[in-house]
């Protein structure tokens, strides 16, 4: 479950991108680092064997390989927790994988998904995901875009969204099952999930079996797999499939590939090693997405949601949705009750000072106290 390998490469072949698409207007040397690792100084951890991204693994005493250092220390039993059951392992599994893995039952069309699209995305990522207010722009892109030099002045950005950059229509689906929409993740049910890729999919105008998909079309487990993503094979070494771990070796295995000499070193790292941008300008068309935090306001909903509210789903709701976290849930009367019983001065009290599990201002230090009483407000008249 915890697919290690995929992710080593995964990290290895975005750094490749990158490496590959800044060619020109970019001044990169390298030099080769003459020293070699010393057996003696690495004692009985002598890296011996190649990692799967040519970095150095350490041999451990029952023949086996690690990436770190192993304690070979006698240690006593940590006794921390408890072996996780079954069923809570299968929660937390929620990988989907390009050969179709893990896709759950289900199923959506893209005229559900503008529903759920226009209610829990919009706000963020604009009309049809087109971007425009600080946030990832979703939908449009070439994928030619992406061959376009950031460092080059008078040129637009590359342009990576849903349908010139992502290879894969799993990890799309994957990635907003696990993280969207933001302020809550992992509240969608599959339909819905499906629904809003659909929708993402076909207003990135992705064909399936050379038709472009229309409002009704179902997009579930079956017709998902027939997606082919424009940019497929825009990346390299490809990860994906049996060969993807040799493709991998054998791409590292070219110093070439990722410097004039590929030496690694953590310290004292000869300067002309380190590829530097000279001329990088910021003012590139469309501007970067910087913004990381929640709208400040929400006048697409006309004042209907109160700044209580709006603060709660930006840095409560993440405990306070339901009692997984041993916080009141809001709208839970019982809980409330409780809550309140202590006199309103000592809640709001403990919600700016933290108590118990709940961490001082919710972890959100930004908030003043009248905000958080605002808050704390909210949830209250919430939760009568
Ligand atoms: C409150 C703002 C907000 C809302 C609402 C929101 N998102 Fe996002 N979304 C973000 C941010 C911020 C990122 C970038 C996250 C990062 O890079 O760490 C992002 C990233 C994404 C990405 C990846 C974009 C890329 O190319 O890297 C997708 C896909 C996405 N969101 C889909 C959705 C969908 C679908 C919804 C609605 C169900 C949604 N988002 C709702 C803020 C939001
Ligand atoms: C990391 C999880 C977490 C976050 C984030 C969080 N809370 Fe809590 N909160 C808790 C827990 C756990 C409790 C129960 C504490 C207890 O009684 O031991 C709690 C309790 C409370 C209480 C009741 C205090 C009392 O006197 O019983 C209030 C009010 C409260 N939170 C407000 C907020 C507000 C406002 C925010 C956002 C700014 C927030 N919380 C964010 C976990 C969280």
């Amino acid at each position: 479950m915890i697919k290690l390998n995929n992710k080593l490469i995964v990290l290895g072949a975005s750094v490749v991108a990158s490496t590959v698409l800044f060619t020109n207007c970019f001044a990169a040397t390298t030099s080769a680092d003459k020293s070699k690792v010393n057996p003696a100084a690495a004692g009985v951890y002598s890296p011996i064997k190649n990692a799967l991204d040519g970095g150095v693994t350490y041999k451990r005493a029952n023949g086996t390989y690690a990436a770190y250092r192993y304690n070979t220390q006698a240690t006593k039993g940590v006794n921390f927790g408890r072996t996780p059951t079954a069923a809570e392992l299968k929660a937390w599994d929620t990988d989907i994988m390009p050969d179709g893995t893990g896709l759950p039952e289900g199923a959506g069309t893209p005229s559900d998904g503008e529903a759920l699209y226009d209610k829990d995305c919009a706000v963020c990522h604009g009309e049809f995901g087109a971007g425009g207010k600080g946030y990832p722009t979703l939908t449009g892109g070439s994928v030619a875009s992406l061959k376009n030099q950031r460092t080059c002045p008078g040129k637009d950005a590359p342009n990576r969204t849903i349908g010139s950059y992502w290879p894969q229509v799993s990890t799309l689906i994957w990635y907003i099952r696990d993280a969207m929409p933001y302020a809550h993740p992992k509240s969608y049910s599959p339909d819905q999930m499906y629904a809003v890729t659909a929708y993402l999919l076909a207003q990135s105008e992705i064909k399936i079996d050379g038709k472009k998909m229309d409002d009704d079309f179902v997009l579930d487990k079956k017709s998902i797999m027939k997606i082919v993503m424009p940019n497929r094979n825009g990346f390299y070494p490809n990860i994906d499939g049996a060969k993807g771990v040799e493709n991998v070796r054998a791409f590292f295995k070219n110093p070439k590939n990722f410097g004039a000499v590929g030496t690694r070193c953590m310290k004292n790292c000869p300067k002309e090693s380190v590829a530097k941008i000279v001329n990088e300008i910021t003012a590139v068309v469309p501007a970067y997405s910087v913004v990381r935090d929640l709208p400040k306001e929400d006048a697409s909903k006309g004042g209907a949601v109160s700044e209580g509210q709006k603060l709660y789903d930006a840095s409560c709701a993440v405990c306070h949705k339901t009692d997984a976290m041993g916080a009141p849930p809001v709208g839970d009367k019982n809980a409330w009750a409780k809550v309140t019983a202590k006199g309103m001065d000592k809640v709001n009290h403990n919600a700016i000072n933290g108590v118990g599990g709940m961490p001082p201002k919710g972890g959100a230090m930004d908030l003043t106290d009248a905000q958080m009483s605002e808050i704390v407000n909210y949830m209250v008249e919430s939760s009568k």
